[in-house]
């Protein structure tokens, strides 16, 4: 029954590949071990937190009758694929989606795909802490390579009691009891002097606070970028950085930025609030730029993704590429930065146009496409 019902499970909208799945064997031990607590919570007492694909909201559904489950994803992707298979398995109606602040009003069970970042472990403690039943059981799962003493740390934080569960397929689960309420500390901020910018971040937004080294590499060159343009996208937004900066230096620039993570899209807003700018940058959830209109941008600033999981899957970049080429005006310029041996130029000549090296040093590339006409 669990085998038969968890194949019926895809991972699309997300890239497929033949190492990449839908459900993992972190998912399965997550369901396991919450089984009894599960089969003991009511209607609308359960939440789950960053399930990747739709396996353990519809798993707690379909393999332990939970009902009116809550549901919190920061990849827009994963919320799409959660859509997917609950068409798929005729569980719509079994969930709904949540904030991650109001995920855990009142649940009694959550069960958590831990995030990379501690930063992101912590506020999703702490904000389902502040609001859950106190007799809330938190069950966090992860591959045992990625799981750090650390993990426990931080879910001491917020919770009394912090037990882990013996590892089975190389995975791991960490149970959290006792929720402590107290205030969330994200966003966090950080004034960055140097370059009169402050930066905000919640947990799971990429480079926290700091700015990545990458960003720094574009941010050097921002004033040679498409001097004439009047429309600029902040691709990939992250924290906002890139957009906040050419919204500051270039005031005659309507800025947009663009992420799939609600944790990038709230700190990008924060971003842009703090230093005086939110009414000059729009900042959109949304999954490679699909909202922004064809041949409607001058400027694409992207410093893009290259991992998906553990694998490095060049088809998340590439994604990027050809979404800038798709809203760039002809004649308009993507700058881009790579790591210098990943050697990108090629794939960016062909999906955007003739492409230029601006800046280069052993770590770092940056290029300047101009979209063909
Ligand atoms: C390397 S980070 C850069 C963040 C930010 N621009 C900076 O420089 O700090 C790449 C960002 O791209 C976002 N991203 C990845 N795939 C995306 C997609 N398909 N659509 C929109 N954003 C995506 C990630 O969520 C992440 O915030």
């Amino acid at each position: 029954m669990t085998a038969d019902f968890f194949a019926q499970l895809h991972r699309a909208p997300d890239v497929e590949a033949p190492e990449l799945v839908a459900v993992d064997a972190t998912d399965r031990l997550l369901l396991d071990e919450a089984a009894a607590a599960l089969a003991l919570a009511g209607p609308g007492e359960v939440a789950v937190v960053d399930d990747s694909h739709g396996a353990l909201t519809l798993g707690a559904a379909a393999l332990h009758g939970a009902t009116d489950v809550r549901v919190a994803q920061d990849a827009l992707v994963g919320e799409r694929a959660l859509v997917r298979n609950a068409e798929r398995t005729g569980l719509t109606g079994a969930y709904r989606s949540a904030p991650l602040a109001e995920v855990g009003t009142g649940a009694r069970v959550v069960l958590v795909k831990a995030p990379k970042a501690l930063d992101a472990l912590r506020e999703i403690a702490e904000l389902v802490a502040a609001v859950a039943a106190p007799d809330v059981s938190v069950f966090v799962g992860g591959r045992v390579k990625h799981m750090t003493h650390a993990m426990n740390d931080v879910l001491r934080e917020s919770f009394d009691d912090v037990s882990a569960t013996l590892a089975r397929q190389k995975s791991r689960v960490l149970v959290a009891r006792g929720p402590r309420p107290g205030p969330s500390s994200f966003p966090r901020s950080r004034q960055h002097a140097e370059l009169g910018l402050t930066v905000c971040a919640h947990g799971a937004a990429f480079a926290g606070t700091r700015i990545d080294l990458g960003t720094r590499a574009l941010l050097r060159v921002l004033a040679d970028m498409a001097p004439a343009a009047g429309t600029a996208l902040d691709l990939g937004c992250g924290t906002g950085v890139l957009a906040a900066a050419l919204a500051s230096a270039r005031p005659e620039l309507r800025v947009l930025a663009a992420d799939q993570s609600a944790s990038a899209v709230a700190s990008a807003r924060a971003t842009a609030a703090a230093n005086g700018l939110e009414a000059r940058i729009d900042v959109v959830r949304d999954d490679a730029a699909e909202t922004v209109p064809d041949a409607s941008v001058d400027l694409v600033v992207c410093n893009p993704p290259f991992h998906v999981g553990a694998a490095v899957v060049t088809t998340a970049a590439d994604r990027l590429f050809a979404a800038a080429a798709r809203v760039l005006q002809p004649g308009g310029e993507l700058w881009t930065v790579y790591n210098s041996p990943l050697r990108y130029r090629p794939a960016l000549a062909r999906l955007v146009g003739p492409t230029r090296v601006a800046a280069q040093d052993p770590r770092f590339t940056v290029t300047c496409s101009t979209r063909r006409g």
